[in-house]
């Protein structure tokens, strides 16, 4: 039976765990140096399907395939039949019989769904308008590596509840990592993701709350997490967005409430001055250039798990 990643949900807690171990070996192998005519990919090829602009993930997964052995396709919406009303279903029909494997970034997450019920291969959810689980992974691998283990860590999540912030949601429920969002008020993460979350975190006893200040979610807290006050397809919203979002900054004030050592994370691309303050994202706690490497690794993991 083929499986796919759509959101964290299609992850066991140990299946998680041994992805994250499987990335830390592949990281120390690539410092090594790597010989793609021998990977698990070799022979097959994967499909990137991007209805959305990217630089980490497209780039990573290009060379993560690469790495492994195999050959990356990157298909606009302009490139496929798809945006001139060939169905989901057709199209997953069709790549089946060329494809072994298929990375997608859209907006619609019934889309991500439906081609993964239609398809043979593997559907791997490179971000829609709800999830992010490949960001959410390659985060979990860089809080264990700096704190050592993902279990009590205390993270606080300020800004949008957007698709990072499930993502992160249902992620800390299966490590049993404790996450506090500040959101301003409607702009919480879906009821039913964090009611999922719960229900999850009942296993490992993560702790999941969402409140309105960020400094009561920041107090004391061993990693800062923040995103974009508007995501991609929300352009429309930025002025209404910038104003909810004042006051919903990292900063190194905000720093200064969290644990001694705590560390500053982002998914990226940030806009400094806006989530996150210049001094913070440029110091020393910050961790955003490795979580940003750390796609590359998490998802070459996934792709030797997913693709067969
Ligand atoms: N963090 C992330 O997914 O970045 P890209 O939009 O550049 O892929
Ligand atoms: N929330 C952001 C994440 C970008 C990686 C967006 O969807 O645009």
């Amino acid at each position: 039976m083929k499986r796919d990643l759509l959101t964290l949900a299609d992850v066991s807690a140990g299946e998680l765990l041994a992805l994250l171990d499987r990335a830390a070996a592949l990281k120390r192998d690539l410092a090594k140096g790597i010989d793609p005519s021998v990977g698990p990919l070799r022979g097959k090829s994967v499909g990137l399907i991007f209805h959305k602009p990217s630089t980490r993930t497209r780039i990573s997964f290009e060379v993560g395939v690469y790495q492994l052995g195999g050959q990356a396709i990157y298909l606009t919406a302009a490139d496929l039949q798809l945006g001139r009303g060939e169905t989901v279903a057709d199209t997953a029909r069709v790549l089946s019989r060329y494809l072994h494997g298929i990375v997608i970034r859209t907006f619609d997450q019934d889309l991500v769904e439906d081609l993964a019920r239609h398809a043979a291969f593997p559907v791997i959810n490179g971000l829609t308008d709800l999830h992010h689980p490949c960001q959410a992974l390659a985060d979990l691998f860089t809080i264990r590596e700096r704190k050592g283990t993902l279990q009590g860590v205390r993270m606080a999540y300020v800004g949008d509840g957007n698709n990072v912030a499930h993502s992160l949601l249902e992620g800390a429920a299966l490590t049993g990592m404790h996450l506090t969002l500040a959101c301003p008020p409607g702009y919480e993460p879906r009821p039913e993701v964090i009611l999922r979350a719960r229900e999850r975190a009942k296993a490992t006893g993560a702790r999941l709350a969402v409140l309105e200040d960020p400094r009561e979610a920041a107090k004391g807290a061993d990693v800062l997490y923040t995103d974009v006050w508007t995501s991609m397809g929300q352009e429309a919203e930025t002025e209404v967005r910038l104003r909810a979002f004042q006051g919903y900054q990292i900063n190194s004030s905000l720093l200064r409430v969290a644990a001694p050592g705590a560390i500053v994370m982002h998914c990226l691309p940030a806009h400094r001055g806006e989530e996150i303050a210049a001094e913070v994202m440029d110091g020393p706690q910050s961790v955003v250039w490795d979580q940003a490497e750390n796609r590359l690794h998490v998802q070459k993991a996934v792709l030797e798990w997913l693709v067969r």
